[in-house]
């Protein structure tokens, strides 16, 4: 399973980077007003940026438009700002179009806001390359996040699409294991929610215990 940050941080993306575990990153607009950029002067050196830090891996960048014109023109200018751009889709009926479009100019696209396996079928017969189910959000309802991650895997095998399972709206360490189990091909996470999976007491535990053994021969 593939390792995005789900953040526009730089900080903290040049952190996941410099662990050696980073394949890309996600952000949205909520994440991109959350650093302060403001322009689209700002936000697309903002993106290149981002592109640098993560040297070679995929960084989602979303549109702002919500109408099939719109989504092509951002689209298109974002995809031009470096070849790791992939141009983030609302799960719309303009989205879907959008996903077409940029499909067949050989541009990557990612699917997003999917709640339900019909999104995600619609989002992989029009060529998207990664498809963003909400984890987080769906289990704020109620719902079971993890259940339609599975559901999206199992059919996407069954009928052989190639679109990737993209975990996305993943709110702590937990979330990560369950939609490795699930097959997501990537998750998309917070960087707490990463370094959780180091945690372990009996490490912590062993680690005290070798530091005091070795102090005993220096
Ligand atoms: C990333 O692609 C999504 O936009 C993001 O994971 C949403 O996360 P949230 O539900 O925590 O806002």
């Amino acid at each position: 399973m593939k390792f995005f940050i789900d953040t526009a941080d730089l900080e903290q993306i040049q952190e996941a980077q410099d662990m050696g575990i980073l394949d890309g990153v996600t952000t949205n607009p909520s994440l991109m007003a959350k650093v302060g950029v403001k322009g689209q002067d700002a936000i697309n050196e903002h993106y290149k940026k981002i592109c640098d830090i993560v040297k070679g891996g995929d960084v989602s960048a979303e549109v702002f438009a919500t109408d099939f014109e719109g989504m092509v023109k951002e689209g298109t200018a974002l995809a031009a700002l470096n070849k790791q751009i992939v141009v983030k889709l609302p799960c719309t009926k303009a989205g879907i179009k959008a996903v077409k479009y940029f499909h067949d100019k050989g541009i990557k696209t990612n699917c997003t806001l999917v709640f339900s396996v019909g999104q995600a079928l619609l989002a992989a017969k029009a060529g998207a390359t990664y498809v963003s189910p909400f984890v987080g959000r769906l289990d704020d309802i109620s719902s079971d996040g993890v259940a339609l991650v599975a559901h999206i895997v199992e059919v996407y095998r069954e009928y052989g699409y190639t679109t990737q399972v993209l975990a996305a709206s993943i709110r702590h360490t937990q979330h990560i294991i369950e939609c490795l189990d699930a097959g997501a091909d990537v998750a998309t996470c917070p960087l707490k929610a990463i370094e959780g999976l180091l945690n372990h007491p009996l490490t912590d535990k062993g680690l005290e215990t070798f530091i005091a053994d070795s102090k005993k021969m220096i």
